[in-house]
């Protein structure tokens, strides 16, 4: 049986596990600093396995040793974005996190391959290839799956059609330069350009690019971790079930698009490796400037990483 590591045990590290327990997709071991608690939840998910038909272990942990040799680590560790917290701030605090879990894994799971969830998505993803030292392609971040399903939500709310019904992609950063491909979306088949407007595609747009601060707005107090946690675990499936799908994830991105050397949003067919294959659409020269204009913003927002001392985790 495979195993899957969940570093962070909050609200989007215990949801992914459940969500990968109830699938039966891979024994589960859920890790935090806090002690007590990940063996808590972990016990808590057994407790419903006669009745979810949960078939793989979980066990909660604050030891490292006891997620050695895990085939997929999720990194949940770190806080969500508090109010009056500014950009650098949050990254300083999570920069520290997952520079020392990155160090941990690499010396417990060397064969892994690390999904990154935690904020800000991709300086995080690329802090944790530095400091694994892991081939990039072992190492990716979810935000893409997420962006993508939100866009799809309000498209389909906006029509009164089911989200299933909708075909929508995003490229970019997870954040402010998230790259919408009005193009390749469609409804029914349909090309969605033909059933909205540009001005009512703008507002859908900005409330997808605001989706996840929409939701903190709503809850007061943390974010979201549904569709988060979904992602999470269809990011987990793929890899292990080495099916080659083709998902838009923060890849490592070198020469794709004309665009070197940055963790970008793209979609990228993921199997055993992580990510085995950057899948370049045919875009036209707005997108594929916004798509560069996204790689050049992160590649800037990482080069703060170095101004930043993240003790080594031992
Ligand atoms: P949370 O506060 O509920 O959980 C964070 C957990 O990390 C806590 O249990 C804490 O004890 C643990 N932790 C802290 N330091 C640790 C360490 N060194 N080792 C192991 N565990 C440690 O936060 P939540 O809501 O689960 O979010 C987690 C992160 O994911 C945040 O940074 C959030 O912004 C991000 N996020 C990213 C999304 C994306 O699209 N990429 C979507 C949703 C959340
Ligand atoms: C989200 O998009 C906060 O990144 C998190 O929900």
């Amino acid at each position: 049986m495979a195993k899957v590591t969940v570093v962070g045990a909050g609200f989007v590290g215990r949801t992914t596990a459940v969500r990968i327990a109830e699938s039966n997709l891979a024994d589960v071991c859920l890790l935090d600093v806090i002690e007590g608690w990940p063996q808590g939840l972990a016990m808590d998910i057994r407790h419903s396995a006669p009745v979810q038909g949960i078939r793989v272990s979980v066990i909660g942990t604050n030891d490292y040793a006891e997620s050695a040799g895990s085939d997929v680590v999720v990194v949940t560790a770190g806080m969500p974005r508090g109010p009056g917290m500014s950009r650098m701030d949050l990254l300083e605090k999570n920069a520290g996190i997952v520079g020392s879990v990155s160090d941990r894994v690499k010396q417990t799971s060397p064969e892994a391959v690390v999904i990154v969830v935690t904020n800000p998505l991709d300086e995080m993803t690329f802090l944790a290839a530095e400091r694994t030292g892991f081939p990039r392609t072992r190492v990716l971040g979810m935000a893409g799956i997420l962006d993508s399903a939100r866009l799809a939500v309000n498209i389909a709310e906006e029509l009164g059609v089911s989200p299933l019904a909708v075909n929508a992609m995003t490229l970019g950063s997870h954040g402010e330069q998230m790259v919408p491909l009005p193009r390749q979306a469609t409804v029914d088949g349909r090309p969605l350009e033909e059933l909205v407007d540009a001005q009512t595609l703008e507002r859908l747009f900005n409330r997808t690019r605001n989706g996840g601060a929409e939701i903190v707005g709503l809850l007061q107090k943390g974010s979201a971790f549904y569709a988060p946690s979904a992602a999470a675990a269809q990011m987990c499936r793929a890899i292990l079930a080495g099916s080659g799908e083709v998902l838009p994830v923060c890849a490592w991105v070198s020469g794709e698009y004309g665009i070197t050397d940055a963790y970008l949003g793209v979609p990228a067919r993921l199997g055993r490796g992580g990510v085995e294959g950057i899948v370049e659409l045919e875009l036209n020269a707005d997108e594929l400037a916004q798509l560069t204009h996204a790689a050049d913003a992160i590649r800037s927002r990482c080069a703060d990483l170095a101004k930043i001392d993240t003790p080594a985790g031992g």
